[in-house]
């Protein structure tokens, strides 16, 4: 950077000098602002590593996490919605946009699950993101499967779907979703997070909320006795703060997805504007080691 400034400095002083007065050009000037932006840079990095792990997530929940994870904006104060749109902008990168639904007009009903629904991040796993997990390894969905952030319980009922029948324990935070799930098995509406004793289970899969996939992982353990499947960024695993808890998570697989996912949302569109690639991180029970890394085929 500091070079950049010497070229600029040895190469256009002369050559303005005639129409620029000392007053007006100061290549001391010049090096800080440069210096300037560079720390400015340094110092979006941190807040980058966590937004890259919450794809399509609304500002105002990056700037909940970023807060809660303890970042500070640039003067010591809170993180803030500038914050988090400077931090991107200095990195060349476009501010997520958040997923628009319309609702029709007038539909009161609509409109609250629609806020609810953002609330709890709830983007669809498109079928091209969970099958080719399940063709890798079935061994792995045998026994009483769980899916604690269901949504609409599609995952569970592709487990069925291939002869096992559970029953399987299916659960999300959002009463609107117990319906869809009655045919999986066991149902609960309750936050994962905080409920009394999930149910025992062989195995777990999960598109989880982007920002709690972390605790999640956790929780699952506490109830979980084989593999733990969680579909994330591949952000997720680079921050300093995850890669340390990572280590000794027990993290055995991460399956790269063959196809970026494009979330499905309740008003039927799809979010297209997802830049980040996925894929399933797999925790086994007393794994210890180094994760293997493999790339899941589209079949
Ligand atoms: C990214 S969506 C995935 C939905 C579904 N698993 C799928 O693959 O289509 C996340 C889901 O987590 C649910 N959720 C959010 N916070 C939760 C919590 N604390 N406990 C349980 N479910 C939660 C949301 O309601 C939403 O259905």
């Amino acid at each position: 950077m500091l070079d950049l400034a010497n070229q600029f400095r040895s190469f256009s002083a002369p050559a303005m000098s005639n129409s620029f007065s000392p007053k007006t050009f100061r290549p001391g000037i010049v090096e800080s602002q440069m210096r300037r932006t560079a720390d400015a840079h340094d110092r979006s990095r941190p807040l980058l590593e966590v937004i890259s792990t919450m794809p399509g997530a609304p500002i105002r929940d990056m700037v909940r996490a970023l807060n809660s994870a303890g970042h500070r904006a640039a003067r010591g104060g809170p993180v803030t919605h500038n914050t988090v749109a400077r931090a991107l902008a200095r990195m060349g990168e476009e501010a997520p946009k958040p997923p628009r639904h319309r609702a029709p007009k007038g539909a009161k009903a609509a409109k609250t699950i629609r806020a609810r629904a953002e609330q709890y991040e709830v983007f669809r796993t498109p079928a091209y993101a969970y099958l080719p997990l399940l063709d890798y390894r079935p061994e792995w969905f045998v026994g009483r499967g769980c899916d604690p952030s269901a949504g609409d319980g599609r995952m569970l009922r592709e487990i069925i779907s291939r002869g096992n029948m559970g029953p399987h324990w299916a659960s999300d935070i959002r009463d609107e979703e117990a319906a869809k799930l009655a045919d999986i098995g066991q149902v609960a509406v309750a936050d994962y997070l905080t409920m009394d004793d999930p149910p025992r289970s062989d195995f777990l899969l999960t598109n989880p909320p982007f920002t709690l996939a972390q605790e999640f992982v956790e929780r699952a353990k506490t109830h979980v006795s084989g593999p733990i499947c969680i579909l994330q960024s591949i952000g997720w695993q680079t921050t300093q703060r995850r890669a340390k808890w990572l280590r000794t998570a027990g993290l055995a697989h991460v399956l790269n997805l063959p196809k970026r996912p494009q979330w499905e949302v309740d008003s039927g569109g799809k979010i297209k504007s997802n830049v980040w690639d996925y894929a399933w991180f797999v925790f086994l029970p007393n794994h210890d080691g180094r994760p293997q890394m493999d790339w899941l085929s589209d079949n």
